[in-house]
């Protein structure tokens, strides 16, 4: 298995280009299921996710290929309905081919997807929406199956504000007979590219990004045309490598309407954000102030982030305190950033971290894919060299993340266990 190994000390400094958002890629790509014909999405990136929900589809029916950054994907002859379990294991996204395919076959089959690294990961709301849609729901050896002759338009609320809740209904609910409303819907940029996508397709959307959404179904969409937004994580995850190695980083091809409550946080630890016409220009401290964070649903600070701004915190001047709201077990990375030397005590929820002078390198194991991120970041300023196993969790969410690394003046290579 692939290793990366990094030499910490390097003063990032350069110009880097943000991929296409592997959040908003995932379910665009499960929408084409919704009609036939040749679908066109572009901005994809080239990541483990997007290779294993192409396979998904090719397994559903569809044609699916990679053409530099963009994916042709022919629906005309989606006939299987099932999603198999080493498939749906390897990637929870899986879950999302669940709308479309009830919408477009009247059933769907899809193992129902185990817990993760970060959580249990229940998909308890999705089904709660497709039932309350007039579909029937049984668990059969691990499967899941769903069935409806029509799903009818229904008025839906979720108790949490479920991503690909959200993007699971809206898909279903865009070949519903009627309306659909969801309540407390989930707000993320990636749920409004989706729904940009849909309406590529002709479906009927009002609300994306806020927390009620309304759908009306028609009765047939066309192929899609969309343009990926950029990822906001991506981009997030160079800011705090420039920001912890003291660095000055000029990030292109980014969003930064998306990183509102990303760069508010940054900018309290001492970071300088200069918007420019192509992207943004971040300068790092001589060493971070502290700042306390805590994660909420989008426009809130993104769990997807967490992780990442710990490492940045390890080294602060001063006390933060971290608490994570979204999923129940995602401090996976404490333990490897102790290894270092980070300064971390964890209650329930809630991290303190200490900040210390220096972290040191040292072996570390990468638990998931956030996790895995943060792991670099502390690499990158630690003394000595660090080396990271298990970084096919990485690859699930960064493209060639050790290329881009590179041109920025880090010490970073990739070896082999
Ligand atoms: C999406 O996961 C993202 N994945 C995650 O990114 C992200 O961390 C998460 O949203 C939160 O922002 C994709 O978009 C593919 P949720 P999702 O449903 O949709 C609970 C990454 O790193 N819940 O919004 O699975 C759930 O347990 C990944 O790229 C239920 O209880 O997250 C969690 O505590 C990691 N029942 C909370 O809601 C449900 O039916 C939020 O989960 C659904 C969710």
């Amino acid at each position: 298995m692939d290793t990366l190994v990094i030499k910490g000390g390097k003063r990032l400094k350069g110009t880097v280009e943000i991929g296409g958002a592997k959040n908003a890629a995932l379910p665009i790509m499960a929408a084409a299921l919704l009609a036939p014909g040749e679908h066109r999405i572009g901005n994809v990136p080239h990541l483990r996710d997007i290779s294993t929900m192409g396979r998904l589809l090719a397994n559903l029916g569809a044609g699916f290929h990679l053409e530099s950054n963009t994916a042709l994907l022919d629906c005309s002859k989606v006939k299987n309905y099932a999603a198999p379990y080493e498939l749906v294991s390897t990637m929870r996204a899986s879950v999302l081919v669940l709308g479309p395919l009830l919408a477009r076959l009247g059933k769907a089959k899809v193992s129902l997807p185990g817990g993760c690294a970060i959580g249990a990961r229940p998909i308890n709301l999705h089904l709660m929406g497709f039932e309350k849609m007039g579909a029937s729901i049984t668990l059969e050896s691990g499967y899941i199956f769903v069935k409806a002759k029509k799903l009818r338009g229904a008025q839906i609320n979720f108790d949490i504000p479920t991503v690909t809740g959200t993007e699971n209904i809206m898909m279903a609910a865009a070949l519903a007979e009627g309306k659909t409303v969801i309540e407390n819907a989930a707000r993320e940029p990636e749920v409004v590219d989706l729904a940009d996508a849909l309406k590529s397709m002709g479906a009927r959307i009002i609300g994306a990004g806020e927390s009620v959404i309304e759908i009306d179904g028609v009765s047939r969409l066309r192929p899609l045309r969309h343009e990926v937004i950029p990822d906001r994580i991506e981009t997030g995850t160079f800011m705090a490598a420039a920001g912890i190695t003291g660095g000055e980083v000029t990030i292109k091809r980014c969003n930064l309407q998306h990183l509102d409550s990303v760069i508010n946080k940054l900018k309290d630890t001492g970071m300088k954000i200069r918007p420019l016409k192509t992207g943004v220009k971040v300068t790092g401290p001589k060493r971070p102030a502290s700042v306390n964070a805590k994660t909420m649903p989008y426009p809130g600070f993104p769990t997807d982030m967490q992780a990442q701004l710990m490492a940045m915190m390890c080294v602060a001047e001063g006390t933060s305190v971290i608490s994570e709201s979204i999923f129940e077990n995602r401090f996976m990375h404490v333990a490897e950033l102790r290894r270092m030397g980070a300064d971390i005590i964890i209650e329930g929820g809630m991290a303190t971290v200490r900040g210390v002078r220096k972290l040191k390198g040292a072996p570390l194991m990468a638990t998931d894919l956030r996790a895995s991120a943060s792991l670099i970041v502390a690499a990158l300023a630690a003394e000595g060299e660090s080396t990271i196993h298990r970084i096919y969790h990485l690859d699930r969410g960064y493209e060639r993340i050790e290329e881009k690394l590179r041109k920025l003046g880090a010490d970073v290579r990739r070896g082999k266990e």
